[in-house]
């Protein structure tokens, strides 16, 4: 009997301390653009409508990369830029194989995920991309009453559910459960589905979070706008 262990799903979980300037710069830049957002949306009761049909998230709609050159905090995006990079090239090797002999590039978007208390990151996908980086800047403070009475109660603890759609035995857990640390750097397949819990310690919980593309090697390597 020949058996193969087909299409397993790579996570990569590891600690990093960015320096602090350069974190403490992320979360300024990435706490500003959730005031904005908030003007927004408080200012312009059509774009509250518009957002409110859930067509529209715009938390995440902008890419933080792209507009670095407009932020007093433009050093520490760009070096941020550049440390994902370093990581998402090293994820692929250590899940795939797929060293830089390969002439991978990347595309990517960048932006924020900012929670205070009593909030969640509902679940859902990160489409039209091939993998997510999510870096921890800050966890805020306190503890969830809850915390760690099972492996799913961490408080704000991302829940990763199992790809595989129905597993039964011999897989009990169906979610991997992580509880965010402040540096905690998880990459992961774009197309796990994922959650949180809810923030329920106090102070501001922000996350740095990276969509990437693979544009060569690939199929996204032979498309080209249409003339029509
Ligand atoms: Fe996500």
């Amino acid at each position: 009997m020949q058996v193969r262990n087909l299409w397993p799903t790579p996570l990569a979980c590891e600690s990093i301390q960015l320096p602090e300037v350069m974190r403490t710069q992320l979360i300024d830049v990435l706490l500003r653009k959730d005031t904005e957002r908030q003007a927004a949306i408080e200012a312009d009761p059509d774009f509250h409508r518009f957002m409110t049909t859930k067509k529209f998230y715009a938390s995440t709609h902008y890419n933080l990369f792209a507009e670095a050159e407009e932020h007093p905090e433009r050093e520490a995006i760009l070096a941020f830029e550049q440390f994902a990079c370093v990581k998402f090239r090293q994820f692929l090797e250590a899940a795939y194989g797929i060293d830089k002999d390969q002439g991978v590039e990347l595309a990517g978007r960048c932006f924020g995920n900012v929670q205070l208390p009593g909030a969640r990151t509902f679940p859902h996908y990160h489409q039209s991309c091939d993998g997510v980086l999510i870096h921890y800047l800050d966890i805020g403070e306190g503890r969830d009453p809850e915390a760690n009475l099972t492996p799913r109660h961490g408080t704000h603890a991302l829940l990763l559910l199992d790809p595989r759609g129905t597993p039964n035995y011999p897989w009990w857990e169906k979610v991997e459960s992580i509880t965010p640390t402040q540096g905690l750097t998880v990459i992961h397949p774009a197309y796990v589905w994922h959650e949180t819990n809810v923030w329920r310690g106090t102070g501001t919980r922000v996350c740095i979070v990276v969509n990437f593309q693979v544009i060569r090697p690939g199929y996204l390597s032979l498309h080209q706008p249409l003339r029509g």
